[in-house]
């Protein structure tokens, strides 16, 4: 483990041992109610809060005029959250800015795509370059750090607020233009690897290059991907600014940032690294009546896997989710009885070491108004959310041995940033690509027979797991195919399906059949064409070989089917209609010590179920039909203990293994690990 990692590991154990439980709160916006600060403490210490997140949009407070500053109210509230027992996240205000601010600097406001600068206004809007913003942040950040570092109530930084969104102003250009000089180093390896002579799109020099927009050039998907790339630099390297001027006063307090489910615009993967905690803002539409809640929860599961697979060696934070409603779904529907507790549960089954809430308290005015929070405009604490809070508050308190647990999954999916904004952005195929789609398929299919998936990055460490799944890798990462083949070489058991390495990581095609960079003599076999059903249209599946079951039952397939070669690779299925009726549609190859399955269509969820049951296994890993509606997770602690969440999420009574569980009902057995 290097030096940085084992610091930010040891930052990351500092957190307080117990499940955490509170949410933002914005005693800002009622400093001239002092009975009602006085009443959150006492409401706080009911509902067995023991974390509020303080300061995400308090710039105007903290600095009303510039060079004002105005702390002591920070001062006093920190002080009484400490001595009743109540940490502090603190947040870095750069969310949002006061409007002195934009008035006098106005380079800080962001640029859309059309060239228009934005007024003053809304959050999550700054120019990411910006040299007046970033030191004005420092020096805010360095104020923040300076007095509160050493607070005893601090636990943790929470660096801005959802970081997101794109600025195209004439310096973002121009570091856009730096960053891509720093990656090809001349204009003729950029040109080659953007495949510019078409449409007669060469460049002469890096000064001719903009950000892909609108109003200019869309076409080059090396220039879309690496724009994408570069705002993720950029943002990292805002975000990472802000750390460096918190260490420098407060070296020991950890880092997060709030990151946005599965956000297309930035790489979290990229980012995770320089965070010493993720976390992130859940918002499911629970309850809603497009699916079962069993499905909103497979979904949810899905999000927190993906949170908690950047940092696999330590827990997770869950930083925003509401104890009724939000403002902002198609329907806000309320949380019906029981759900607050199955979906806070699930959340620290997953890995999660808190349930924190967007808000404490309801404001009066402004666009939030009406976004759900423990305290209602009612004010007191008779609800049923307040009720549902302080119940699961009391819940999590007796769970502090969950403290510090991770997961231990034996299985990943790799899921790419880099790879789905190139799938999304390639043109062909058919408009229903549903990468994101599909990847959550394989997750939940694994979730249904009992074994949770991590998911990690096609460069991510694969070594960790014994099976690995590939759904549509279609762009590989440098090192990707080395990876894939070290993997299977030592015994891994990989599955990679249709679209498998067609481009390289700037999106040039591979030469000499698909999957490219050397995958065709892992898999054994090549790809020739691939065939986009339209949504009425569907093709069948039949196992052959030792998958064949006694029935000859047909599987459906939709959306894609790839017309493969076999070079060596065991034929295990077969499409069952059409011009490429009896080509293989699924095979095995055996590599090394390993073996190498291909699935070369998009096979429905109990073909799917067929497949994985046999790799899994293979691998020696216990496969079993779950009861419908059953969710189980597990969390093991460094002493060999073994925590297994069982979730019952629907409305009627479930029984399992000796085990009865009422609607919605969590039961957590512990257990020596298997
Ligand atoms: C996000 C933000 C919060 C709040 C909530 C509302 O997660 O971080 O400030 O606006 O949404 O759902
Ligand atoms: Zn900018």
């Amino acid at each position: 483990m290097g030096d940085e990692t084992q610091k930010s590991r040891e930052r990351s154990r500092r957190l307080p041992k117990k499940l955490l439980h509170g949410g933002d709160y914005n005693p800002d916006q009622w400093l001239d109610r002092p009975d009602i600060l006085e009443k959150d403490l006492a409401y706080m210490k009911e509902a067995k809060v023991n974390v509020v997140t303080l300061g995400v949009f308090s710039w105007s407070v903290y600095e009303p005029e510039e060079g004002t500053y105005n702390f002591q109210w920070l001062d006093d509230i920190m002080d009484r959250l400490y001595d009743n027992g109540i940490y502090v996240i603190l947040a870095t205000p750069s969310g949002a800015r006061p409007a002195w601010m934009d008035e006098k600097y106005p380079e800080i406001l962001r640029v859309n795509e059309y060239g228009v600068p934005n007024t003053h206004g809304v959050r999550h809007n700054h120019c990411m370059s910006s040299p007046a913003y970033r030191e004005k942040v420092r020096v805010m950040d360095e104020m923040l750090a300076q007095r509160y570092g050493k607070h005893p109530a601090l636990i943790l930084w929470h660096i801005s607020n959802e970081l997101g969104g794109q600025c195209f102003c004439p310096l973002c250009a121009a570091r856009f233009r730096e960053f891509l000089k720093k990656r090809y180093g001349t204009i003729d390896q950029l040109n080659h690897q953007w495949w510019t002579t078409f449409w007669s799109h060469r460049f002469n020099s890096f000064d001719q290059i903009d950000p892909p927009s609108k109003r200019g050039e869309t076409s080059i998907h090396g220039l879309n991907l690496d724009w994408k790339r570069f705002t993720t630099w950029n943002m990292t390297d805002f975000m990472t600014w802000e750390i460096q001027a918190l260490r420098k006063w407060a070296p020991d307090i950890p880092v997060t940032t709030n990151f946005m489910r599965l956000y297309k615009g930035l790489d979290y993967h990229a980012m995770a690294p320089e965070l010493d905690i993720i976390s992130w803002d859940s918002y499911p539409a629970w309850g809603n009546p497009k699916e079962t809640l069993t499905d909103t929860c497979f979904r949810t599961a899905f999000e927190h896997g993906v949170m908690r697979s950047m940092k696999p060696d330590r827990p997770f934070l869950l930083m925003e989710s509401v104890p009724s409603i939000v403002n902002w779904h198609e329907a806000n529907r309320l949380k019906r009885p029981g759900v607050h507790e199955l979906t806070s549960l699930q959340a620290v089954a997953c890995g999660s070491d808190s349930v924190l809430y967007f808000q404490w308290r309801k404001g009066r005015g402004s666009y939030e108004q009406y976004h759900g929070a423990v305290i209602d405009h009612l004010g007191t604490n008779t609800t049923r959310v307040f009720k549902d809070v302080a119940h699961l508050g009391q819940t999590l308190e007796e769970l502090s041995y969950i403290q510090g647990s991770i997961g231990k999954n034996p299985a990943a999916i790799i899921f790419d940033w880099e790879n789905r904004w190139a799938i999304e952005d390639m043109a062909g195929l058919s408009n229903r690509k549903n990468y994101d789609e599909t990847i959550q398929s394989f997750h939940k299919v694994l979730l249904e027979h009992g074994i949770d998936g991590d998911m990690i990055p096609g460069d991510g460490d694969f070594e960790n797991y014994k099976v690995l799944i590939a759904p549509m890798l279609y762009l590989l990462k440098p090192n990707t195919a080395k990876k894939l083949k070290a993997f299977v070489k030592n015994g891994g058991i990989l599955l990679a399906t249709y679209l498998t390495g067609y481009v390289n990581e700037n999106t040039l095609c591979w030469l000499g059949g698909f999957p490219g960079d050397g995958l065709r003599e892992l898999f054994g076999l090549y790809s020739e064409e691939i065939d986009s059903l339209y949504p009425e249209e569907s093709n069948g599946l039949e196992f052959c070989g030792p998958l064949k079951g006694d029935e000859n039952k047909t599987y459906e397939i939709r959306d894609f089917c790839e017309l493969i070669h076999v070079e060596g690779a065991c034929v295990m299925g077969k499409y069952t209609r059409d011009f490429y009726q009896n080509m293989p549609a699924l095979t095995k190859n055996t590599y090394g010590k390993g073996q190498a399955w291909y699935l070369a269509a998009r096979a429905d969820e109990p073909a799917m179920a067929v497949i994985l049951g046999k790799i899994s296994q293979e691998a020696g890993l216990l496969w079993e039909t779950l009861p419908k509606g059953l969710e189980i997770h597990r969390r093991y602690t460094e002493d060999g203990r073994c925590f297994t969440f069982n979730m019952n999420t629907t409305n009627a009574p479930l029984h399992y293994r000796g085990l009865s569980l009422d609607p919605l009902e969590t039961k957590i057995i512990e257990s020596k690990p298997e």
